[in-house]
């Protein structure tokens, strides 16, 4: 042990003390004899500065999280990551939370987030692109998503339901919420990301039965050991920042590549679709994604419409008017 102690620079006593730190933190460290410490678990935590090293390119942050803040609980991620963004926190700070107790979804709706079964988190952005070219956002964030999921869930296919949910096995992992602001700090887009990564099916509320899924579920459900959060986060960020330097991008493997992924991966295409607008559904063929990564959606008086926000859903083609 005094070895081990003599390489990391301390004395056995610090040693031994710093180890015990360790396991107070709930990291499992077992002594092996002549050999020295292993070990043999990590505690079910996010934790700011493991994340930071995982992620570090070479020493460096990656852009998209230069800061990294994990709160025991909080209301909104996107809430406290809004107000930071105001303070005048530059780019690259992302807010975790082990629970939200004000989750929110898009239009209004409540997100289930339940302490340590997910991975509750969002992205503060000042991306250098024209307002009307923000909109990028949303195909990016699904695309850096899906990816970072099809790595940890090898042999998994990740599709997204435009806007920029994405699916596991027909069924609901991720919701991306993304709120854009400008002050006195400049303008910025606060990108939250909703991830079930641990919930078995009892865990879900009963109205996101049969529609909501994690991660463990579409591995294998309760028969998989339960998946490294902090593994799953680091994925989807480092997926995410290799894409952000594409959105800007005109050319090649540019902003045009990524929606021509996103539009593979879409599960609306060749759909029938109701569209709820402002004022009423409408009704068309989901048929592919514009440019700019809106949807295009041809009706059945064969117009086609382009269509930029709102919800899409699936819709029954026998029950059209
Ligand atoms: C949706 O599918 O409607 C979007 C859900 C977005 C949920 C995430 S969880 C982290 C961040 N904080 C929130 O309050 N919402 C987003």
């Amino acid at each position: 042990m005094s070895e081990l102690a003599t390489q990391a620079g301390l004395t056995p006593d610090e040693l031994e003390a710093r180890i015990a730190i360790l396991r107070g933190a709930g990291y499992e460290i077992e002594l092996v004899p002549h050999l020295g410490y292993r070990m043999s678990g990590v505690p079910d935590r996010l934790i700011a500065d493991d994340l930071s090293g995982l992620l570090s390119r070479n020493g460096a942050p990656l852009k998209i999280a230069r800061e990294i803040l994990v709160f025991e609980e909080t209301g909104s991620t996107n809430d406290v990551a809004a107000r930071l963004a105001r303070a005048g926190t530059p780019e690259g700070l992302v807010v975790f939370a082990e629970r939200q107790t004000a989750g929110r979804g898009r239009l209004g709706r409540r997100w289930d987030s339940a302490a340590r079964k997910g991975l509750w988190f969002s992205l503060l952005l000042r991306p250098a692109l024209s307002m009307a070219g923000w909109s990028r956002l949303t195909t990016w964030a699904a695309l850096g998503v899906a990816r970072g999921l099809e790595e940890v869930l090898p042999g998994c296919r990740a599709a997204i339901k435009w806007p920029n949910d994405v699916y596991l096995s027909g069924r609901k992992a991720v919701g991306i919420l993304i709120e854009s602001a400008a002050d006195s700090s400049g303008n910025f887009a606060i990108v939250g990301i909703g991830v079930n990564v641990n919930q078995t099916a009892a865990d879900f509320p009963e109205e996101l039965a049969g529609r909501a899924t994690s991660l463990r579920l579409a591995a294998g459900g309760e028969e998989v050991p339960p998946l490294d959060r902090q593994e799953v986060a680091t994925a989807l960020l480092r997926h995410l920042d290799t894409l952000y330097d594409r959105l800007d991008e005109e050319e090649g493997d540019g902003f045009s590549s990524l929606v021509a992924e996103a539009e593979t991966r879409s599960c609306l295409l060749g759909q029938w679709v109701e569209i709820a607008g402002p004022a009423e559904a409408f009704h068309g063929i989901a048929e592919g994604l514009e440019p700019d990564g809106s949807l295009r959606v041809r009706r059945e008086d064969g117009t086609a419409v382009r269509i930029s926000g709102g919800e899409v859903t699936v819709a029954n083609w026998q029950n059209r008017a």
